[in-house]
């Protein structure tokens, strides 16, 4: 290939992004022809819409919003035994969302590599798996174990699980699955950035990419063809997370909720989660960034955040929920901008532009999210679960959200259970593995066999 194709070129010089061929004659052929494959992929209209809103208000919330209907976490018997019902008969799947870089953290490892337990430094990886493997074991059915990466991701995800022998679980019960991607642009001029000569940067489009990648993989229609009929969806991030709660499924199977949400009770107004609200009767997600100051701060009559109903990021669809969703709308979610500083290559200058300091931007990057799906719900849940039971995420390297406090928290979780199941631990530490409980039931059920804890302990 000598020069581009001229369609091609048309296409960047009607949106103004020809830079990016500033670098064509330094390219060999191969290189040429993925180049011209790459950007044959580009929607430069839709890139040019989405960076003419960065400035405006297009990411605002809805007008007629409320908080929602939520019900406590109070599982019935009926409710556990349903999901548990649901787990033996191969209806549930987990799904992990693992895309992110753990650039907050500081790290430059998928976070799911991250040590996170607080005694034996397990990294998240290996707590999630093992509560998948001790769900399996629980209930007698390997249920599938979905891991979405991204292209920064992927490679080292797949090889930790492998290095790892997959945390016990069935290599064929896990299913590495890739997000799509998106260019980034300069919030200046609205030019493409460039990772390299002949290479776009490209980032990854955001969770909301879940939904076509899922569809695209073929590993919804697996999915559906094995009998699975809901998908339990969570964070990377968090370590507490109650993979697959029974009574959570119980409770969306016996509501035929076809999107069902965990949410915790927000603290301070200023808490980084989104929160739940319903419009028009319908739920939906407004994220930490785009509820104004002076609803976050709202209280009802009872000195309570109106605006509370915190997400966790934990939920429940139903796969004929997300058959809809990819088919109808998930290539049309919205894309939401963040501006974000980031290293590239200027092909004006031919040099790497280092990324600037935190708090000055040089990148527009756009990313969809799963819960703007969540409106499309005929039927939903909201289920408030205690906020020290389920929610310790690691996000930053100090303060909130870190190591340290996540740490804290899941040890304080398993004091309460130990305390509560009457065993003595004269103070001492105790970590306990999922392996060997995934739940203060279960933990109790083995207290009594339990040895005396008389220094800092593992339990698994
Ligand atoms: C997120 C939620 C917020 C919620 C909080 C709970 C968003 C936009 N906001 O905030 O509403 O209250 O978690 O902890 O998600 N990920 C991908 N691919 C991507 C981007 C992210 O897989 O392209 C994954 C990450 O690996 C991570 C999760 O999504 O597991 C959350 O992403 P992050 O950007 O850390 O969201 P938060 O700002 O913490």
């Amino acid at each position: 290939m000598t020069s581009p194709p001229n369609d091609l070129l048309t296409r960047l010089r009607a949106s103004e992004q020809e830079h990016v061929l500033l670098d064509w004659d330094s390219l060999d052929n191969d290189a040429r022809a993925t180049f011209v494959r790459q950007l044959a992929a580009i929607d430069f209209a839709q890139l040019a819409a989405l960076r003419a809103r960065v400035n405006t208000s297009a990411d605002a919330m809805p007008a007629n919003f409320a908080p929602p209907h939520v019900t406590p976490a109070a599982f019935t018997a009926e409710e556990k035994a349903r999901g548990a019902d649901a787990l033996q008969r191969g209806k549930i799947a987990a799904l992990l969302v693992a895309g992110g870089q753990g650039t907050r953290l500081g790290t430059l490892q998928p976070k799911g590599m991250f040590p996170a337990a607080p005694i034996s430094g397990v990294s998240l990886y290996q707590l999630h798996a093992e509560k998948v493997f001790a769900i399996g074991c629980r209930y007698t059915h390997k249920l599938p174990f979905l891991v979405m990466t991204s292209p920064a991701t992927d490679a080292p995800t797949r090889a930790f699980f492998a290095e790892h022998e997959h945390f016990s679980l069935v290599p064929d019960q896990v299913k590495f699955f890739q997000q799509g991607t998106m260019p980034a642009a300069c919030p200046r001029t609205g030019r493409l950035l460039m990772e390299a000569p002949g290479r776009l940067f490209l980032s990854p489009n955001g969770h909301g990419g879940t939904l076509t990648a899922l569809a695209e993989s073929g590993l919804l229609r697996e999915l559906a063809a094995r009998g699975v009929e809901h998908v339990f969806y969570f964070q990377v991030d968090n370590p507490l997370v109650k993979v697959c709660d029974p009574g959570f499924i119980g409770r969306h199977l016996a509501t035929e909720s076809e999107a069902s949400s965990k949410v915790i009770a927000k603290e301070l107004p200023e808490e980084k989660v989104g929160v739940l609200v319903e419009v028009n009767g319908r739920c939906s997600i407004t994220e930490y960034t785009q509820l104004p100051k002076h609803l976050s701060e709202e209280r009802d009559a009872n000195g309570e955040l109106r605006f509370r109903a915190g997400s966790p990021a934990i939920h429940l669809f139903s796969v004929g929920f997300l058959e809809r969703v990819t088919r109808t709308a998930a290539g049309a979610l919205p894309y939401h901008a963040a501006r974000k500083s980031v290293a590239h290559y200027d092909p004006h200058t031919r040099t790497m532009v280092p990324a600037p300091p935190a708090g000055e931007p040089n990148a527009v990057k756009f990313e969809r999210f799963i819960f703007d799906a969540l409106p499309h719900a005929e039927r939903w849940l909201a289920v408030e679960t205690p906020r020290d039971e389920e929610f310790a995420p690691i996000k930053n390297a100090t303060g909130p959200d870190s190591p340290e406090t996540s740490a804290v928290a899941q040890l304080a979780l398993y004091a309460q259970w130990l305390a509560r199941a009457g065993v003595e631990t004269n103070g001492n530490l105790v970590e306990i593995s999922p392996l060997f409980a995934l739940d203060e039931d279960e933990l109790a059920a083995k207290a009594p066999r339990l040895p005396a804890i008389t220094e800092m302990t593992i339990l698994n």
